[in-house]
């Protein structure tokens, strides 16, 4: 059995979709940002501002070697941010199969308008920042996927119909 894992841009509903998944499929769920939470008792945004977010992204490669350890049975949705580092796109392949739920900028920006939970897209012009840091990520979430699934403007049955679809072909 393999891990079914879910990447993708702040804002795509990997949480929400994991959630969902995880009832569909009869296991357990884990967010990367949760458990670093968890783990160091502290808010995602407590440890950028007190700790950085280099070693934010530490905690994360830590995380999944710590999962490398757990059951491979599960649903992990992972910070937007985790498939940025090389190490952290093996340590991926190794966990399981990777989706990744594509968005655009406007879904994003709609979605997250006014959130104050994420250090990255706090400061003057949030929009500007969601696209610039989109357009640089989205090949990496690419390659680091074994398949795509569109997520814009559908609702969440559809979608866990489509990765279900998906799961299929991949046995
Ligand atoms: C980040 C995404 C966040 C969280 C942190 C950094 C990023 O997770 O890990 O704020 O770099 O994209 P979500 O994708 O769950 O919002």
């Amino acid at each position: 059995m393999k891990n079914i894992i879910l990447i993708g841009f702040m804002g795509s509903g990997k949480t929400s979709v994991g959630i969902r998944l995880s009832y569909r499929l009869r296991r357990t769920m884990v967010d990367t940002d949760r458990m670093i939470e968890r783990l160091n008792q502290m808010t995602v945004a407590e440890i950028f501002a007190r700790l950085g977010e280099e070693e934010f992204r530490r905690m994360e490669t830590r995380c999944l070697q710590r999962l490398l350890e757990d059951s491979h049975q599960q649903i992990l949705s992972v910070g937007g941010g985790l498939p940025m580092r090389e190490e952290n796109r093996r340590l991926l392949k190794r966990l399981g199969t990777v989706i990744y739920l594509r968005v655009t900028a406007e879904t994003v920006c709609t979605r997250l308008a006014g959130d104050t939970t994420r250090p990255l897209l706090q400061g003057d012009n949030p929009q500007k920042r969601v696209q610039d840091l989109l357009e640089a990520r989205s090949p990496i979430y690419e390659a680091a996927a074994d398949f795509i699934i569109d997520a814009d403007d559908k609702d969440f049955d559809t979608i866990l119909g489509e990765i279900m679809e998906r799961l299929g072909e991949e046995e």
